[in-house]
């Protein structure tokens, strides 16, 4: 019985052992399993880079960093946070209001806007603060982050 490394080439007239006819089978086949999966991985890699490009350019993440720094140059988290109970309401609450709302972006950029009447727990009203910037991208930004909670 002889051994050899698959691809080697038979230097002699033995007869081919039948298990070195099946060890080179195999490799073979490992071999083409490897290749195709490298393939495979390629083609992945190549066709989700541009879909990932393409769906990031098309709807614009909102920017949480950014829309958190705002809301606390304007001391928003004085009377809100995302999930504790403030005088405001949470912004997990106020998204949940507005879910599935066609214009919730609009009334919420109204209400940040132009010191409508807001309720306090303890039944007093007072005009809601107003932003302070007139960057409507901003503006809008910190709204969708709002709504995104
Ligand atoms: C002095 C406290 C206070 C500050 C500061 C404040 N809010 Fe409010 N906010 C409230 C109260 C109270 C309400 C509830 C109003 C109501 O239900 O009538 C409210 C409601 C809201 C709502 C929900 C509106 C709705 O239609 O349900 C949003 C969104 C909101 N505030 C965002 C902000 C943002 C953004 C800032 C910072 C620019 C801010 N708030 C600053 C007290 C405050």
């Amino acid at each position: 019985m002889q051994f050899r490394l698959a691809g080697q080439k038979s230097m002699n007239a033995i007869a081919p052992c039948p298990l070195n006819q099946y060890y080179s089978k195999l490799h073979f086949i490992l071999e083409f399993a490897n290749y195709r999966m490298r393939n495979k991985a390629f083609l992945i890699f190549a066709t989700t880079i541009p879909l990932f490009i393409f769906s990031a350019n098309a709807f614009p993440a909102v920017d949480a960093e950014a829309a958190k720094a705002l809301a606390r140059q304007n001391n928003c988290f004085k009377c809100h946070s995302v999930d504790k109970e403030k005088d405001g309401p949470t912004f997990i609450k106020v998204a949940a209001k507005y879910k599935g709302k066609a214009n919730a972006e609009e009334r919420l950029i109204t209400h940040i806007t132009t010191g409508e009447k807001a309720k306090f727990p303890d039944g007093h009203e007072e005009e809601h603060k107003i932003i302070k910037t007139k960057d409507m991208a901003e503006i809008k930004n910190l709204v969708k982050w709002v709504l995104s909670q």
